[in-house]
């Protein structure tokens, strides 16, 4: 024991035998704080003091900084570990998922957060708060608000891939390589859906009426 934990064990007797002043008058307990040192070298303490704790007097330790408790179990941490973190020992805390930092006082959200998104705690739970044209738990994914059709993929905010045969912003265009005659629609690639009376594959043909 340093010199200033004893000092420090010698304030804590001498507050101690004053609360025992205080509420155990009567009993053989040692009376006044007229007794300038007192611990009770022969002090026992089960179970025993932890963490450097002293044992000033029977089934009474003093903790020594940083610990509290009854046998000095508990470690403090200043400032307070935040978000749920557990002190493990002075200063150390032990963060729960998605928190990090010296008090636990960060998000972190696993993997990051893509594309400008923010990692912040909702409801202590680590989150990705995603820009207005991205979403997904780490906004991976683009948000294309026309939508994305026949096949087609959302690449970046409002820009969609499209499949061969298809064109367009949101890959509603078919393609038609050869088009389509006599007023013919290509309605998806390579098909033609042609005005009555004609047919075939370009609407090329004229059926005969009878
Ligand atoms: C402390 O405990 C020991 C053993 O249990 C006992 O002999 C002793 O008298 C106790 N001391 C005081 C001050 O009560």
């Amino acid at each position: 024991m340093g010199l200033s934990g004893l000092g420090s064990a010698v304030l804590a007797s001498i507050v101690l035998l004053s609360l025992v002043a205080l509420c155990s008058g009567g009993s053989d307990a040692p009376r006044g704080v007229a007794v300038g040192f007192v611990f009770d070298l022969k002090a026992t303490c089960e179970p025993p003091c932890r963490h450097a704790g002293v044992c000033i007097r029977n089934n009474t330790c003093f903790c020594s900084k940083g610990y509290e408790g009854e046998t000095c179990q508990y470690a403090n941490c200043f400032p307070k570990c935040k978000n749920g973190g557990e002190c493990l020992r002075p200063g150390k805390c032990r963060c729960p998922p998605g928190f990090g930092g010296r008090f636990c006082h960060k998000v972190t959200c696993d993997g990051g957060c893509w594309n400008g998104g923010e990692c912040t705690a909702v409801n202590g739970v680590a989150k990705c708060i995603c820009p207005s044209s991205w979403t997904g738990s780490k906004c991976q994914h683009a948000i294309c608000p026309q939508g994305c059709r026949n096949g087609g993929i959302c690449v970046a905010p409002g820009i969609c891939s499209c499949l061969d045969g298809w064109l367009g912003g949101a890959c509603h265009t078919a393609v038609c390589r050869q088009p389509c005659l006599n007023g013919g629609k290509c309605i998806s690639p390579d098909k033609c859906r042609c005005r009555p009376p004609f047919s075939g594959p370009r609407c090329e043909e004229k059926k005969q009426s009878h």
